[in-house]
């Protein structure tokens, strides 16, 4: 398949919508939506499945034959359809990104939509209802905030910058991840796809992640990059091309950082 750059504009267009749909929905079910435990250290409302429906339903209006993974699946699994066409193309979805921040009334969250062929993103979306902030990146196009240009920042490590950690830690609190909190003003904003588009408009110098899964990251890794961040793990490697044929729910060690910090974070990290 040759992805023009129209075709390209026509599938982001329906993820902008989508999204914002989606967003629109769970801003209104936020005071009446009811959570439950979805394993042993994550919550879920019902808002994430009917998101979820109303991301999948507008697509398949548009593109019937796509693939889709999304968070949401039946008994804590997660949501996935082959594409039916010969373009093996791939909406990786997370309805609610956030959602314990969602559940306990906090408005940090967002909805984030990458869309993939040969396992690399090709357009990203994160939207942000509360504050109506639509970040957008398309391939061989330009990452954008409410359709204006956004670039990573260049600032440097200081007691200043803002850094996106995790919000948890199953165990011990590594020591590099101490370190950066000494050396910076870090950030957990609950939602790590939000926390990457900050990364993308200069907000933060970087973010890092410990054990996201797809769809927290394709999205706002995609943004990232396309704004000039660096994207790796924690090996300071590529995280795509991704094999989306045989993905579960394996997790990406991330780190997305400014061109200036991306070293230092990733030798801290390691510590
Ligand atoms: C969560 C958020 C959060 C991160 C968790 C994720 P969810 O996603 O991205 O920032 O710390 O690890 O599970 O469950 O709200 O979609
Ligand atoms: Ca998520
Ligand atoms: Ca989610």
């Amino acid at each position: 398949m040759v992805l023009e750059h129209r075709n390209l504009s026509e599938i982001q267009e329906v993820a902008i919508v989508a999204a914002r749909l989606a967003g629109q929905r769970a801003i209104e079910e936020m005071k009446y939506t009811k959570s439950s435990l979805k394993n042993d250290n994550e919550l879920v409302s019902q808002a994430d499945l009917i998101c979820q429906q109303i991301i999948v339903d507008r697509i398949k209006e548009t593109y019937p034959d796509h693939g889709f993974i999304g968070e949401e699946g039946i008994e804590g699994e997660i949501f996935k359809q082959r594409p039916r066409s010969a373009e093996a193309i791939w909406w990786v979805i997370d309805p609610i990104d956030g959602t314990n921040n969602y559940i306990h009334g906090i408005l940090d969250f967002s909805v984030s939509i990458a869309v993939m062929y040969d396992g690399e993103p090709i357009v990203g979306v994160v939207f942000d209802p509360a504050t109506d902030s639509m970040f957008t990146a398309v391939k061989e196009g330009e990452a954008q905030l409410n359709r204006s240009r956004i670039e990573a920042g260049e600032e440097e490590l200081n007691e200043f910058s803002s850094v996106g950690l995790d919000s948890h830690f199953e165990n011990d609190v590594p020591a590099g991840i101490c370190e950066i909190m000494k050396r910076t003003r870090f950030r957990n904003l609950g939602s790590t796809a939000l926390q990457f588009a900050y990364v993308a408009s200069g907000a933060l110098a970087g973010s890092l992640a410990f054990c996201p899964k797809l769809w927290d990251i394709a999205a706002g890794a995609f943004i990232a990059e396309e704004a000039g961040a660096i994207v790796s793990d924690w090996d300071g490697k590529k995280l795509f091309p991704v094999d989306l044929e045989n993905y579960t729910n394996q997790p990406f060690k991330t780190l997305i950082a400014n061109k200036k910090v991306h070293a230092e974070l990733l030798e801290l990290a390691n510590r």
